[in-house]
């Protein structure tokens, strides 16, 4: 074989050879890439796999393949058998992984709603899809607009690229949240990583910042009271403090009398005037002094009444022996000593009027209303109870229609101090000109009763509430015990602040902290220990009526501190009197500030997200604050923060608060 053959053959062999690797590794590139597709083949998952548990939902529990009040999920007449039934305003976060590939779900309203006839009317939401990228960025992936009761179903198809958070969302529309329920249908995520997973809210333990009141005397009574000239009289001191402790007030107007060791005051006093008082609490380890400005004239209620009513916890199984034991408990858990005063009888209480008279009488449940009222004011407690303008209550007992002025006498003759009067069946009447009614016999009444006008806002009460001798108007709907619904009402007052003043005030309703459930089955509140701070805070800062709506006698230390801090309630309770407003609004957080009759500000620092911290900041100009430095205070941890130049600012927990006071 010749040297050429030789080389020739060899040439074929290593052309084969190259072939032969290049068929190789082309093979392998098939086999790695079907190996990666098949690893990263997309899965799908429903959200309805994953359990509803850490959806936020404004009314009720949300509900994996059922509406939220539990029927088949229906839209428009097209039934799902999967996905996820809620209620506005309602928020649930999926974790993602940047490999997410699509979102798809058919939303709309439920039509369980449609059966009743104001939730056909009044049912509007608006469905959201966003999400979070690497960089925490958010992203509006998909809006359905407005949508109301019977609309169609709306298709949802976005793509998750490059997301590491989904976010589906229900918002009320802005008008309320009454009715809307909604349905996320077929709800699912394409994805080729980790499978997606729902975040939980944040939820701390319940956790305490109410330092313990100091043994040395303290008084909380707020700095003014105002009383009608002949009424009766009736202030207890509040004071904190070790006890034996005894009181004495220099400068009484001719009229009242002090007892020493209980710290009330009564009498009555005929001539009108601004009368000063210097209230004086000994105990054995001091004594604590504070100016009372006692103005005896045509208005009452100059700070916002603080108390308690029966609505929120025993709606209308309520019982005479539930209001004594709230006001029992009242003295003796030391929250008369914070200046909490009202106990109010709600809803449920009528009985049948007297043939021949018409006078009303209570049910069998209050056997005698005048001893109960009598009782309460043995205590140095005030006593309230609620009636109707319609000829039935809400709860359909008898109303005050056509018996206004002798209902209001009656009330007088028993000792009761306050009224609130609701507005169901008096569709058609005009509020302002029902309400005078009443006003105008708690004018002629022989006693100071606080006027609670409870139209639920309809027709703006806070424009004409006043000149129908109001002391204070629901401005909203009934409260629930959800972030949606304390938090859309309380940051829905915006606006309002212009309205209040002492003597008449905006009121958001009663509080939903400790043990509600408006009937006999009680159980603690659904908002978050930082909700509930938050819920306080903003009560306080809004100057709004406080009614604790949790049987007292069966309070938990985390709901005291909330309602037995001293430096929070005097945000409630200044003399000003004048109502907090919002300052600030961003996408996930609020400020409010509050103007105190020393010049100071209270200022709430609210973070609205749900699940991360945020740091939220107040600049001093926006709240009329110049030339710094300013001294903050930290009001539920009674602390001081330094001094402050130009603004403040704060990490807030989820749906949290920091509640401070920025002393000029
Ligand atoms: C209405 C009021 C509530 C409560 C109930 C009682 O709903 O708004 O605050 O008084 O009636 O039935």
């Amino acid at each position: 074989m010749t040297k050429k053959q030789n080389m020739g053959k060899h040439n074929q062999k290593t052309k084969s050879l190259r072939k032969l690797f290049l068929l190789a590794t082309l093979s392998l590139i098939v086999l790695f890439s079907f190996m990666f597709y098949a690893c990263k083949k997309t899965n799908v998952v429903y959200l309805d796999e994953l359990g509803a548990e850490h959806i936020i939902s404004g009314w009720s529990e949300a509900k994996a393949n059922k509406s939220i009040a539990g029927n088949p999920l229906t839209i428009a007449g097209q039934v799902f058998e999967r996905g996820l039934g809620t209620h506005a305003t309602s928020q649930y976060r999926i974790k993602l992984d940047g490999q997410a590939v699509k979102f798809h779900a058919v939303v709309g309203i439920d039509d369980e709603i449609k059966k009743n006839k104001r939730g056909a009317e009044r049912a509007s939401v608006e469905f959201i899809v966003s999400g979070r990228d690497k960089n925490n960025l958010k992203k509006t992936l998909w809006k359905s607009g407005v949508m109301k009761a019977g609309d169609p179903a709306r298709k949802v198809n976005v793509s998750l690229k490059n997301l590491i958070s989904l976010d589906l969302i229900v918002t009320d529309a802005e008008d309320g949240h009454a009715y809307d329920h909604a349905d996320w249908c077929e709800a699912r995520i394409e994805y080729r990583g980790n499978k997606p997973e729902p975040v939980k809210p944040y939820a701390a333990e319940p956790y305490i910042l109410t330092p313990p009141p100091a043994p040395e005397p303290k008084i909380n009574s707020p700095k003014v009271f105002g009383v009608r000239p002949g009424s009766p009289f009736l202030f207890t001191i509040a004071a904190t403090g070790e006890r034996p402790m005894t009181f004495a007030a220099e400068g009484l107007p001719r009229g009242l009398k002090l007892n020493s060791s209980t710290g009330r005051i009564t009498g009555f006093v005929d001539k009108p005037g601004t009368y000063k008082v210097k209230l004086i609490a000994k105990n054995k380890l001091g004594k604590a002094e504070k100016t009372l400005r006692i103005e005896v004239g045509d208005k009452i209620a100059l700070t916002p009444p603080m108390g308690w009513n029966s609505w929120n916890c025993w709606g209308c199984s309520v019982t005479d022996e539930n209001v004594r034991q709230s006001a029992r408990a009242m003295v003796e858990k030391g929250l008369i000593n914070y200046g909490w005063t009202y106990i109010n009888i709600d809803d449920c209480w009528h009985g049948q009027r007297d043939p021949k008279t018409g006078e009303i009488r209570s049910n069998e449940k209050f056997p005698d209303m005048k001893a109960l009222a009598d009782y309460v004011h043995s205590l140095g407690l005030k006593i309230g109870l609620y009636t109707d303008c319609g000829p039935k209550t809400c709860a359909g007992y008898e109303g005050s229609e056509g018996h206004e002025e002798q209902d209001i006498m009656t009330y007088a003759k028993w000792g009761y101090d306050y009224v609130k009067i609701d507005w169901c069946h008096c569709e058609g009447k005009d509020p302002r000109a029902t309400y005078k009614i009443f006003g105008d016999a708690i004018k002629r009444a022989p006693r100071d009763i606080v006027f609670s006008i409870c139209n639920w806002g309809l027709q703006n009460p806070w424009e004409w509430g006043e000149s129908v001798g109001g002391n204070l108007w629901r401005t909203t709907g009934d409260i629930e015990d959800s972030w949606s619904s304390m938090a859309g009402i309380g940051f829905g007052q915006a606006g309002l602040s212009k309205y209040a003043g002492p003597g008449h005030w905006n009121d958001p309703d009663m509080l939903v902290v400790g043990k509600v459930g408006w009937g006999p089955q009680l159980r603690p509140s659904r908002l978050t220990p930082d909700e509930q701070y938050t819920h306080i805070s903003l009560w306080c800062l809004l100057s709004a009526p406080l009614l604790i709506g949790c049987p007292i006698e069966q309070i938990d230390d985390f709901t005291l501190n909330l309602l037995t801090n001293a430096e929070v309630l005097e945000v409630d309770q200044d003399p000003l009197g004048r109502q907090g407003d919002r300052v600030t609004k961003g996408d996930d957080y609020e400020v409010w500030s509050k103007e105190m009759e020393d010049g100071s500000r209270a200022v709430g620092l609210f973070n609205l997200d749900p699940y991360e911290p945020k740091i939220v900041r107040v600049d001093f100009s926006t709240i009329g604050l110049e030339n710094g430095p300013f001294r903050v205070r930290d009001l539920w941890r009674q602390k001081d923060l330094g001094n402050f130049s130009n603004y403040f600012e704060a990490e807030v927990a989820p749906h949290g608060v920091v509640l401070i006071r920025i002393f000029p």
